[in-house]
């Protein structure tokens, strides 16, 4: 039984120096000391010794248990604190490392230019007025005044939403939809403007693109003039392009409004006396306007005996160009970082 004992002793160290991690460690506690492990067992056995022989055992027994438990203690404190410094050496940080750059988003050149525009017109009062972008004939054209045959009701014009059976949906042309949308929603006095997403089937090259941004403006209340329009118009144009601007209201046709006019201002680079941007002439296009048409009111159930009001519309896409010295529209619509990052 001795040799036994000390057998198993010779095995548990033997077995110990090739242990590798606590795991393993705790096997081999359960292997020679658990309740059914190797040196349990023997000693169970000694029940059969005699008197004389239990104690000499029993002493030997003792020692062997010890010696292991010795054994399998100090080499736990010797595996943790490998593993320990194994762990730490794998998980150090090199705190001289180039962190990593945590890149900030810009917003797009369109909406600051846009974001702009509204604050200026909110700060006059004005309150934001939405549209879809797929609207109904009726809202783009037929309320409008549009006569039948206008050349922007053809399809070479505009994009057209059918099922088959009836197209009386498309992409709206311009904002002006919102002036019905409103008009028919609210009762003056109105005060909106309208930005959005306009839709034309025209060839995308350098200044034209099949999707641009517009900014729609509707005022209606009783005795609004054209002075308030003139008014209006000349003050977000010095807010826009700086206090020195002047305007030129030129007479011209829209369907919707009666009188209408486009509206030049003097070129902010050269401040009138004509350069490239300006093509020579001093002045730059930014918008059409008039005052509401009679038809159109009354379309929208406001009675033009009682009230009036102007709209005008402008093009964004081509003021945020000449605002940012941008020469090409197709740069907006292409989301390439380096053309964003810039602004
Ligand atoms: N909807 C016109 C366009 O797309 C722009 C415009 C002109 C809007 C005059 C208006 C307006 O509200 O009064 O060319």
């Amino acid at each position: 039984m001795k040799d036994q004992l000390m057998q198993i002793l010779g095995e548990a160290k033997e077995a110990m120096t090739k242990a590798e991690n606590l795991q393993g460690l705790e096997q081999l506690r359960i292997q020679y000391l658990g309740k059914k492990g190797e040196l349990t067992s023997i000693l169970k056995g000694m029940g059969k010794l005699s008197k004389e022989e239990r104690p000499i055992i029993g002493k030997v027994a003792n020692e062997v248990r010890e010696a292991i438990e010795g054994g399998l203690e100090e080499l736990k404190t010797a595996l943790a604190e490998r593993e320990l410094t194994d762990r730490l050496a794998k998980e150090s940080i090199d705190v001289t490392m180039p962190a990593k750059e945590h890149k900030i988003g810009n917003r797009h050149p369109m909406t600051k230019v846009l974001d702009e525009i509204k604050e200026s017109f909110i700060g006059m009062g004005f309150k934001i007025a939405e549209g879809p972008e797929v609207d109904t004939v009726y809202n783009n054209f037929d309320a409008l005044n549009a006569p039948l045959d206008h050349p922007s009701r053809s399809m070479s014009d505009t994009f057209y939403i059918t099922d088959g059976t009836d197209d009386d949906l498309l992409l709206r042309t311009q904002t002006s939809t919102v002036q019905i949308r409103t008009m028919k929603k609210m009762t003056p006095p109105i005060k909106v403007i309208s930005p959005g997403r306009c839709f034309r089937n025209d060839e995308l090259d350098a200044t034209h693109s099949p999707m641009f941004h517009q900014i729609e403006g509707l005022v209606i209340d009783k005795n609004i003039t054209m002075a308030d329009l003139k008014g209006t118009l000349d003050m977000i144009a010095k807010r826009l392009f700086g206090s020195q601007t002047q305007t030129k209201f030129r007479p011209h046709y829209f369907p919707f409004t009666e009188p209408s006019a486009e509206v030049d201002v003097t070129c902010f680079k050269c401040g009138g006396s004509g350069c490239r941007v300006c093509k020579g002439s001093g002045w730059i296009e930014i918008l059409g306007c008039g005052m509401v048409h009679p038809n159109v009111l009354a379309e929208c159930g406001i009675d033009p005996e009682e009230y009036s009001g102007f709209a005008f519309g402008m093009g964004l896409d081509r003021i945020a160009m000449l605002k940012m010295n941008i020469d090409d529209i197709r740069l907006f619509f292409e989301n390439d970082m380096r053309f964003i990052d810039q602004f």
